[in-house]
């Protein structure tokens, strides 16, 4: 192919326009970001990943306050340094179920009204029932579906008509798992791997939705990382923990931390030619 001068970032270089370095286009000052689920685990780690490059983050979730370990956080991201421009990011709680619409819509045009925009959401809200199929209890699937399914529908749309609304090209981020792209060998969820393989396409569709009206929607897929989600169940079966981690190439459990590299990824500039996408998180489970 022919060319009339420079391209890529020779071109950048040669015009007037500042070109941002690779560490701004991770810095989030000014933006704002919602985390359903942001009260513990991957939500809250996420949550202040966000805030500790300047984002405002507000955590969603099904408790009415927020516990000592969440407040503990907030306080901690109160103290981090500000970030260019004096920029600083900071933790908010609010309680919202996210398999409740009506409360989901108020708290989300709620924080609009505060703020004045909404650049980020996180639907990461999630339960998991470990059950054997043929006896897994309609109450149980049907709480999994609420929360895991209709709960990020509800989410996106609640976040994805105010961006829409005010113009915002936003990021969403549906936080699905390794269970929506495999069973989970000794780790029986039925409901839980229905869920998380429907956002998986639920995803696709709305990036494709979405895409013209400039907003990206890409998910994660983690796989076994130290959360009370799995905690609970290798307390109750110790075998589960050994199993998770051999299952693995890399021959461990994740860390909460270790999934924070791939939401500042995905939230901000770095990814803005990422759509319809998934990013697998899982020490390697779903290679074998
Ligand atoms: N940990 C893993 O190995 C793993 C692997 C794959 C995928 N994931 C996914 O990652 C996400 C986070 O999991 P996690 O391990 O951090 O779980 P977690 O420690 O159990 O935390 C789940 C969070 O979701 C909130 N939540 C549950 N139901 C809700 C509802 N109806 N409305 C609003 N908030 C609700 C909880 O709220 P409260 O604290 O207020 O009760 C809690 O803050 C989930 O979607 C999960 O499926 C996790």
């Amino acid at each position: 192919m022919c060319t009339q001068g420079p391209i890529g970032v020779a071109a950048a270089l040669s015009s007037s326009t500042p070109i941002r370095t690779a560490l701004s286009q991770f810095l989030l000052v000014n933006r704002v970001a919602v985390v359903t689920g942001g009260h513990r685990g991957l939500g809250l780690e996420m949550a202040l990943a966000l805030a500790e490059v300047g984002a405002i983050v507000y955590c969603l979730s099904q408790s009415t306050s927020p516990n000592e370990d969440w407040l503990k956080v907030q306080s901690f991201a109160e103290r981090l340094p500000s970030l260019e421009e004096g920029g600083r990011g900071r933790l908010e709680y609010v309680k919202a179920d996210v398999a409740n619409q009506e409360e989901l819509e108020k708290v989300v045009q709620g924080i609009v009204d505060k703020e004045g925009r909404i650049d980020i959401c996180v639907a990461n809200a999630g339960i998991l029932r470990v059950r054997e199929s043929l006896d897994c209890p309609r109450d149980d699937f049907h709480q999994v579906l609420a929360t895991n399914l209709n709960g990020v529908m509800f989410t996106v749309q609640a976040v994805g008509r105010q961006m829409e609304h005010l113009g915002i090209p936003g990021s969403i981020i549906v936080i699905s798992s390794i269970a929506g792209h495999v069973a989970l060998r000794c780790t029986p969820c039925v409901a839980y791997g229905a869920s998380k393989g429907a956002i998986l396409q639920m995803t696709r569709s709305l990036a494709c939705e979405l895409a013209p009206k400039g907003i990206r929607v890409n998910s994660i897929s983690p796989g076994f990382f130290e959360t009370k989600m799995i905690r609970d169940y290798a307390d109750e079966k110790p075998e589960y923990e050994a199993q998770w981690a051999g299952q693995k190439p890399l021959g461990r459990i994740g860390r909460a931390d270790e999934i924070r590299g791939v939401i500042l990824w995905l939230a901000g500039d770095a990814s803005t030619f990422c759509t319809g996408s998934d990013v697998l998180v899982d020490g390697g489970y779903c290679a074998w």
